[in-house]
């Protein structure tokens, strides 16, 4: 099944086209060990990435590989690095492509008392430290919206609490403004966000 993917390829005039059975077969050989067959990984030691959305899949397995002439990736990750750097281009975009076709199953959150303080800065922001609404760009329900915001809903609360660490501690460098704003939140406020978030549906 052939279908256009929007972002980059439309901004570059050349409507490019995805093979979903080849992503699948990539996905089934390469990566349901770990990211499960339909993007649902089984624990949280791995991310779901059933329903994200395409153009950010696809950025995501580029930014993991070094480019040229830079001594590190912008998401450093060894094993990702190494899955990454077998896909051709086209099969990064089908793989992503594969995925986003997916239906992410939910989670839930887990801690009661910190999750109220991770609706408050899901939803308002924390105006003291100038960290704004997560949902201003991520959207209300953790949807984002495509193609430059991920969807966070439903996802492992101890991934995303690994990431929002690694973008305030240099690790992953593909986001700015994702850089500038966990450089302003505490351990326990994005606990308590990477809590609430796993429950939004
Ligand atoms: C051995 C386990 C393993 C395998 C196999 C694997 N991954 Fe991953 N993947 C991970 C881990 C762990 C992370 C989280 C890395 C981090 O902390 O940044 C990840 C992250 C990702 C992300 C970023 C998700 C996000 O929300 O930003 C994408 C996209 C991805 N993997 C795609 C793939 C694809 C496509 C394949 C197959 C070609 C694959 N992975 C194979 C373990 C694996
Ligand atoms: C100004 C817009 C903006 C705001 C506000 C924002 N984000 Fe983001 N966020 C982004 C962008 C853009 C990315 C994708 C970065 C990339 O391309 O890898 C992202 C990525 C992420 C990721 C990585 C998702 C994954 O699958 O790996 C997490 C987690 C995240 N944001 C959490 C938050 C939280 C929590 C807040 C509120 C405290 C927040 N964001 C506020 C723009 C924003």
């Amino acid at each position: 099944m052939l279908l256009g993917i929007g972002g980059t390829a439309q901004a570059q005039g050349a409507p490019k086209k995805v093979d979903l059975a080849k992503g699948q077969q990539i996905a089934s050989q390469a990566c349901a060990a770990c990211h499960g067959a339909d993007g649902n990984a089984t624990g949280p030691a791995n991310p779901k990435l059933a329903g994200q959305h395409p153009e950010y899949l696809y950025k995501q397995l580029v930014n993991f590989v070094p480019q040229p002439g830079a001594k590190q990736a912008e998401r450093v990750n060894a094993i990702m690095m190494g899955f990454a750097s077998t896909l051709s281009d086209d099969d990064k975009r089908n793989v992503a492509a594969y995925y986003a076709s997916q239906v992410k199953k939910p989670s839930s959150a887990k801690d009661k008392a910190l999750v109220e303080l991770g609706q408050q800065i899901y939803r308002g922001g924390i105006p003291g430290k100038q960290v704004p609404s997560c949902a201003g760009c991520h959207g209300p329900a953790g949807a984002g919206m495509p193609a430059q915001y991920p969807r966070l809903a439903g996802q492992w609360a101890e991934y995303t609490e690994s990431q929002l660490v690694q973008f305030r501690g240099g690790q992953r460098m593909n986001s700015a403004q994702m850089t500038a704003i966990s450089a302003r939140l505490s351990d326990r406020e994005i606990k308590a966000v990477a809590d609430y978030v796993a429950g939004l549906r």
